[in-house]
């Protein structure tokens, strides 16, 4: 069923990670109210901000619809599971839709965020490899998938190729901001601290006018400050962009703002106030458990505010969610796999208890994943247990887990000052 013009460019600000693409999918909604797929498109905008207040939203758009062919009821079979927690379930039905139609870019790019969610990095990769194989060498969308593609081999753990793919896809489209930031991935993974800082500040036009993502890549270039010994620039960072009121209004720039306080504070700044505004933000927020990650977050900034009732609340909620549905749903399934040992790690680091911050931590160190997000985003609960290693006196553990990310990254400054405080 051909698609309206208004849909066909609302899908080209998603790909492109424009804002507009709200104002967009409203228009081909306007323009034919009968249009699914616009309609599956504005339910996914709410699943995607990964908050349960939109994603429960997304039922107003595609409630009593049914799909007038295999591609709508597959779109809307999707948009159900998620709504319904199963975000496993409708990652799987946005690949059958991609077999049977590799060029369906909502499914594509909404497949690609939900890969980034379950933290399914191969998937995050072939997803787009697979749609990729089937597109024209000169289709106008080839740029953008390159841009997946470069992330997914990125959290894959192929560094050389998601620069290349990165780089190819910035070629064709400047202002692409999720390869920009893909290629900035690669840069922090290797601990390419000087080149990541070049990379983003020349690209700075590109990247942090109004997108998607220039909350986020801010992050990042602040990370790559803090490992640059300029803790000074990453709170200037908070400040100017991470701090402000439309940061503060959405979970996924909070996250962002979050990590950033708690990496200064495993590192001994002093962030003052900012933590009570951040931990104000997390407190408008639905608390219902719906996105573990997110709630992690929320319980740093709880604990960075002093709030301890409130973050013991927190992790009580979570420990509830497990004795009221056990592990069925994708959400449970990941508090019960790491996620509840994270939260309880956290507090007791908060409750400066650093040795019960590691019995918590380091079982689950390597199952992070499961709970989403990306490599660079989850090393805050690895600093995390790598501090309270250290504030605890195991300094054997301290040190191999210093050891091991030198391994990773010979020129890590911040594994290295951390060794030297277990005297190595
Ligand atoms: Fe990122």
């Amino acid at each position: 069923m051909p698609q309206s013009k208004a849909y066909d460019q609302a899908i080209g600000h998603l790909l492109a990670f424009r804002p507009d693409v709200v104002d967009s999918t409203g228009q081909a909604m306007a323009a034919d109210p009968d249009d699914i797929m616009a309609r599956a498109l504005r339910a996914y905008l709410g699943l995607m901000s990964s908050e349960r207040g939109d994603a429960m939203s997304a039922w107003r758009y595609i409630q009593p619809l049914s799909g007038r062919n295999d591609q709508e009821a597959r779109h809307l079979a999707a948009i159900r599971a998620w709504v319904e927690g199963d975000w496993h379930a409708a990652s799987r039905i946005l690949d059958e839709q991609l077999a049977e139609h590799p060029a369906d870019f909502m499914a594509l790019a909404v497949g690609h965020q939900l890969d980034f969610f379950l933290g399914e990095a191969g998937n995050l990769r072939d997803r787009v490899g697979r749609s990729l194989i089937h597109l024209d060498p000169g289709h106008p969308a080839r740029g953008y998938l390159k841009g997946m593609e470069a992330f997914g081999l990125e959290e894959s753990g192929d560094y050389a190729a998601a620069e290349a793919a990165g780089l190819e896809a910035l070629d064709l489209n400047s202002d692409d901001v999720w390869a920009n930031h893909a290629v900035a991935h690669v840069m922090e993974m290797q601990g390419r601290v000087a080149d990541g800082i070049a990379f983003l500040d020349a690209r700075k036009p590109h990247w942090s006018g109004d997108n998607l993502l220039n909350i986020h890549t801010s992050w990042h270039r602040a990370i790559f400050a803090l490992e640059g010994e300029t803790p000074t620039e990453a709170l200037a960072l908070f400040d100017e962009v991470m701090g402000g009121p439309d940061a503060l209004a959405a979970a996924l720039p909070m996250v962002d703002g979050t990590s950033l306080l708690w990496r200064l504070h495993l590192d001994g700044v002093d962030v003052g106030g900012r933590w009570g505004a951040m931990a104000d933000a997390w407190a408008e927020k639905d608390t219902s458990p719906w996105y573990v990650f997110n709630d992690l977050h929320a319980l740093l900034a709880l604990i960075g505010a002093e709030r301890m009732e409130a973050a013991r609340a927190l992790v009580a909620r979570q420990e509830d969610l497990i004795r009221t549905q056990g592990t069925t749903g994708t959400n449970p399934l990941a508090v019960a796999s790491a996620g509840l040992a994270v939260a309880r790690g956290l507090l007791a680091f908060g409750e400066r208890d650093f040795a019960a911050a590691v019995t918590h931590l380091a079982p689950v160190r390597h199952q992070l994943s499961i709970f989403g997000g990306s490599h660079a985003q989850r090393d805050v609960f690895q600093r995390t247990l790598v501090v309270a290693a250290v504030r605890s006196g195991q300094s054997a553990l301290a040190r191999n887990l210093c050891n091991e990310r030198l391994s990773l990254r010979p020129t890590s400054v911040w594994a290295g000052l951390r060794l030297t405080e277990v005297g190595a």
